[in-house]
């Protein structure tokens, strides 16, 4: 085989990862539970450099200076499969990159998903893993589909816990900005693990978020789940803001766009919200409830473009030759 292409989507945590145990490994200091999404995806093709050793990149048509965050996945997996030589990387996204939508995840969860066919690896879950885990601490939650728990106290172990089919919600994201970040997950988490006086209690409040949003999960009680995943949402927000320097990724679009959809939810209509590292507002509902909210947010002039998504399946292969 000289080529494979595969795809992942990105996933959105309902209980956040915001913290490392280990800068190394790049293991995540809690456990956290997200819900893969469809529309939006990264594509990654993969091929042997067969004119020299080096590595490339290519990031959206554009050729990357640094590997870095590349490079500990495929020296993980070239151990595995004894490969010395350097490898072509050409990744897509169709969203925008950097912006609080999780395209790390999506965009390692493909490449780890591509590299295993390319070398005939057949890898199991865990090696899958932890190969995604050394790009990014989230990308381990895109290798699956439906709603995935990543648990730090068993191991990182990474399973479904409700597959898209068996709880069908909804996804609505305000796009509020289109801008990369200027500050990554990846030194926001650490400045906070250092200096937020939250840091600790949200560190300990971590095990009964994940069992509250397990039960409303297995229970598929949407407010249950509503209500802890937004709590979740600002205490990490709280973590953020209480570090030194202070964090904040959220835009005054962004708390228009908030205040909005807590109107719309006045008026009755079930939806809760989420926020990441970026100024998009991820909206879930109910499919009924969908073109009630969109119709509202359309026109909202805080909201650049609104994208519509259902629970999404995990990375796969989707050619090869
Ligand atoms: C706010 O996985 O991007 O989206 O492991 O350093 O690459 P690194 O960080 P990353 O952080 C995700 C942070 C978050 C919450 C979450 O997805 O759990």
């Amino acid at each position: 085989m000289s080529k494979v292409i595969s795809i992942a989507h990105p996933n959105f945590a309902l209980i956040k990862y915001w913290g490392k145990a280990d800068l190394k490994s790049n293991t995540p200091a809690m456990s956290s539970i997200s819900l893969t999404i469809d529309t939006l995806s990264s594509t990654t093709k993969i091929s042997k450099n067969r004119q020299t050793n080096e590595n490339i990149w290519i990031l959206n048509g554009k050729k990357q200076e640094q590997m870095r965050q590349l490079d500990p996945t495929l020296e993980y997996l070239n151990r595995i499969s004894n490969y010395t030589s350097g490898c072509i990387i050409e990744s897509n996204n169709n969203f925008p990159t950097s912006a609080g939508l999780a395209s790390s995840a999506s965009g390692i969860a493909s490449l780890v998903t591509a590299y295993d066919r390319l070398f005939g690896l057949n890898l199991k879950l865990d090696s899958l893993v932890q190969a995604s885990i050394l790009g990014s601490g989230s990308a381990p939650r895109s290798l699956l589909g439906g709603f995935v728990i990543l648990d730090a106290e068993i191991g990182l172990n990474c399973e479904t816990i409700c597959q898209p089919e068996d709880w069908p919600l909804s996804v609505l994201i305000c796009i509020t900005d289109y801008k990369e970040k200027t500050i990554s997950s990846r030194e926001g988490m650490e400045i906070s693990r250092k200096t937020s006086p939250l840091y600790k209690s949200w560190l300990d409040s971590n095990k009964k978020d994940i069992q509250t949003a397990k039960a409303a999960i297995d229970e598929k009680s949407f407010n249950n789940l509503g209500e802890v995943a937004e709590k979740n949402c600002y205490k990490m927000l709280e973590v953020m803001k209480s570090s030194d320097p202070s964090i904040n990724y959220l835009s005054k679009q962004t708390i228009d766009c908030i205040n909005k959809v807590r109107k719309i939810r006045d008026k009755g209509v079930d939806l809760f919200y989420t926020l990441d590292a970026g100024p998009q507002l991820k909206i879930i509902c109910k499919p009924e409830d969908k073109e009630t909210i969109k119709r509202d947010l359309e026109k909202h002039p805080s909201v650049l473009s609104l994208v519509e998504a259902n629970i999404g399946f995990g990375a796969r292969v989707i050619n090869e030759s």
